[in-house]
């Protein structure tokens, strides 16, 4: 099942494949969803009137699926720390059938980039029922699930039609630091200061970006080494765990290498078992107050034989990139913003992979864009 939009009506121009085309555009989307809700002169976030009064929310609870479930999970990071506004995150399929208890005055946030996934948009209409005012994240406005919503906010990604999704995750994302800052203020958990400098950081990710994106020729090298591999782990750490298991579905998606997305500190319960010169690992690590941890961690699969892929900035290879097979140096940033740019590798890491095994990149296997019968 398609969405709105259709490939044959929107060209590759000097791309080779619609993917990669869509990796390409994202300093250019994430500017334009970023510049519909980011005041840059005031620096402060500037909401549509969406009629919900963000003070007011006993619990945000976010459904998706897929690569949109990964927003949320970091959404919730975000709305956390920044916000310290309670949210609990599910995949739609498992939350529309657990009758979970949900709270008076509770906001349900729906995340999709087609606005038709079927498991979504019963999450959604459950959490109808349960009294939720409901409000949408999605790319498609005219889709179901933005017109069963109380309110939409929409992603500028522009059409996505790669099956494996990259420009609106990461406009997702976008989306969602805003909202995050939005109700920040709103309940009154952010002072002026540091509201303006998450905003500043926000503003300069599509330049970062750009710089990310010219690490494209070092990590088709990488992906070379990569694509022998029959299994590849990916490690992160708090709002970069969810990166890392975006970064091991994308791989999955799209050059059918089993991969899987593990919490750092996971490791030692259980997938350091797999470790052995075959096992690719890339661990996605930027310098800062996890870094510590996160380093010992990429000791015990070094000693173990395992290939490290360390992605980090210059301080965090300065302090761990010696022994690591490989490394990609991002810039520095605020944490805040790290999710942005550390999923950048992990598109390109699975698009060159999969160029290199022949797999067809913009219709994978089995996969459909949007997934609309059960
Ligand atoms: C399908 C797509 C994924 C997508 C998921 C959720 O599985 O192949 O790329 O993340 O559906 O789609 P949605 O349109 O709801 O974001």
């Amino acid at each position: 099942k398609q969405t709105a939009f259709s490939g044959a009506m929107i060209g590759k121009g000097e791309y080779r494949h619609f993917m990669q085309k869509e990796i390409f555009e994202q300093p250019a989307v994430i500017g334009d969803s970023l510049h519909s809700f980011l005041d840059p002169l005031s620096g402060t976030v500037q909401l549509p009137d969406l009629g919900i009064d963000f003070s007011a929310i006993s619990r945000i609870t976010i459904s998706a699926c897929g690569t949109a479930y990964f927003a949320g999970l970091i959404a919730k990071y975000w709305f956390e720390q920044i916000a310290r506004q309670p949210v609990e995150v599910d995949i739609a399929s498992e939350f529309r059938y657990r009758e979970a208890p949900m709270p008076e005055s509770g906001l349900g946030l729906f995340v999709s980039q087609s606005g038709e996934t079927i498991d979504t948009l019963e999450a959604l209409r459950y959490a109808k029922r349960c009294g939720q005012t409901i409000l949408s994240l999605v790319n498609v406005p005219e889709s179901a699930i933005a017109r069963e919503s109380d309110a939409v906010l929409q992603t500028l990604a522009g059409p996505e039609i790669g099956v494996a999704s990259t420009k609106a995750f990461t406009t997702q994302l976008t989306v969602l630091a805003c909202l995050a800052l939005a109700t920040a203020r709103a309940r009154g958990s952010i002072d002026a200061a540091r509201e303006a400098a998450l905003s500043q950081a926000l503003l300069e990710v599509p330049a970062r970006v750009a710089e990310v994106l010219n690490h494209d020729t070092t990590i088709r090298m990488i992906a070379a080494d990569m694509m022998e591999a029959r299994d590849v782990l990916y490690l992160g750490r708090g709002s970069l765990y969810p990166i890392a298991l975006e970064g091991a579905l994308k791989l999955k998606e799209i050059s059918y290498i089993h991969a899987e997305g593990y919490a750092a500190g996971e490791m030692k319960h259980g997938p350091i078992a797999l470790i052995d010169e075959d096992v690719p690992i890339v661990v996605c690590a930027p310098a800062g107050p996890l870094f510590e941890k996160t380093a010992a961690n990429v000791q015990e699969v070094i000693a173990r034989g395992g290939k490290v892929i360390l992605i980090s900035d210059a301080e965090g290879i300065a302090r761990a990139g010696d022994e690591a097979a490989h490394v990609i140096e991002l810039p520095p940033v605020d944490p805040f913003v790290a999710p942005l740019l550390y999923t950048l590798p992990m598109q390109l890491l699975a698009y060159h992979t999969a160029v290199l095994k022949g797999t067809d990149v913009d219709q994978p296997r089995n996969l459909a864009k949007a997934v609309t019968v059960e």
